[in-house]
């Protein structure tokens, strides 16, 4: 396999060098409300105008259907200019005459081009849109690790047609993944919650053979309980993924999977909803958990706290609503203030951490959801293989 070429092996001065970079980050009326992606990617934005390159940046925003203003890049462009102490002009369109003119403009500032998403050809890696965004640059540097498994015109496409290096943050990220995927320091633990079981099931099998204890919480858990036989109320279950469940469950490494003992169950799917907790055998019908409960949450702690590798991806509960956020917080501190070498992902688990005060307590913040998850099942991504054949 050949290494990843990054920065350090070329020379930009005076060249135009167009990064991928994720800044999908939420949006709320307009407002960025999480600002971790956009600070992830400013050291490689800082570091490109340093060495004399004009910058150019793309990213997509969202799931647009076509363009659309509210999926603009201009609020994650005036974030941007904020935070990184730079002039951001955020170009009127992805990658057409809008876009060109901006980038031959004389000036200093960053150039953001729009949504790629705004062009229907990305997601489908069209090569077209491939061409008109190489043509804006004489270099490309990959640094979206949020987006490497995504094969698409900005990532794939462009990396095909252009010399092309991965930046520092898709470097550390690939180190971090390369850590905790390689020969990690044992005890293994890695924490698994959200949603879907059918998000991660693909994960629960890379893992669990690697793994000494995996602690799954969060609604998923709820598919896994039912495929062992216990009644989970109207607590969410992905009926379809029961014998994959149970399947996982009974294989080789299946006791490695510890599941919640008990839960906080509401009366109903709201902030406010009278709850309380009971055991995991003994779900009463119609009721629906949102969090681990508090044995399972210290039995979890405790483990993870014994770990010398951690992985956590994931809320235990519905955290955005505080009756529930307590087991998501538990398992938190437990990592933070464990010694071992700790990876977080999901966008979910990363914003839990930085709103508690603990994102710098653990080893590596990872700017990927689904594209860590991908790594780990896969063991590699699109994006970053793209990068390994060697380039004029
Ligand atoms: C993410 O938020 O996981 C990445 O930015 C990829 O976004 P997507 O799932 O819309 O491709």
């Amino acid at each position: 396999m050949n290494p990843l070429p990054s920065l350090a092996d070329a020379d930009y001065r005076g060249r135009t060098v167009l990064v991928r970079a994720d800044l999908n980050v939420p949006l709320r009326d307009g407002v960025v409300e999480d600002e971790f992606r956009l600070e992830a990617a400013i050291p490689t934005l800082t570091t490109l105008r340093r060495s004399g390159a004009r910058v150019v940046v793309c990213s997509h925003l969202g799931r647009p259907k076509g363009i659309d203003p509210a999926f603009s890049m201009r609020p994650v462009g005036e974030r941007l200019a904020a935070l990184g102490g730079f002039p951001v002009t955020v170009a009127s369109d992805v990658a057409g005459p809008g876009a060109a003119s901006a980038v031959k403009a004389p000036g200093d500032d960053v150039i953001l081009l729009e949504n790629t998403r705004f062009e229907p050809g990305e997601t489908k890696n069209d090569p077209d849109l491939a061409d008109r965004l190489a043509a804006l640059a004489d270099a490309f540097v990959m640094d979206a690790f949020g987006s490497a498994h995504r094969a698409h015109s900005s990532t794939v496409g462009v990396a095909e047609r252009l010399p092309s290096v991965a930046g520092p943050l898709l470097l550390a990220e690939v180190g971090a993944f390369e850590r905790i995927l390689g020969s990690p320091d044992r005890p293994y633990v890695v924490v698994l919650g959200g949603a879907k079981v059918s998000d991660k099931l693909g994960v629960i099998k890379a893992l669990l053979p690697k793994v000494d204890v995996m602690l799954v919480g969060g609604a998923m858990c709820f598919t896994l309980l039912a495929a062992e036989g216990y009644g989970v109320g109207a607590s969410l279950v992905e009926a379809d993924m029961i014998d994959a469940a149970a399947e996982v469950l009974g294989s080789a490494a299946g006791s490695r999977l510890n599941l919640p003992s008990d839960l906080v169950a509401a009366d109903r799917m709201s902030a406010d909803s009278p709850h309380r907790v009971v055991p995991a055998d003994a779900i009463p019908e119609g009721a629906v958990c949102l969090d681990i409960g508090p044995e399972t949450a210290e039995r979890f702690a405790v483990i993870a706290g014994g770990a010398d590798t951690l992985f956590w991806n994931g809320p235990m509960g519905v955290f955005e609503w505080e009756p529930f956020a307590v087991g998501t917080r538990r398992v938190a501190t437990a990592i933070a203030a464990s010694s071992a070498y700790s990876v977080v992902g999901g966008g979910d688990s990363v914003a839990a951490l930085r709103a508690m005060g603990l994102a710098d307590a653990v080893s590596h913040l990872s700017t990927g959801g689904g594209a860590g998850l991908e790594l780990i099942e896969r063991g590699s991504l699109p994006g970053i293989e793209v990068l390994r054949v060697p380039r004029p």
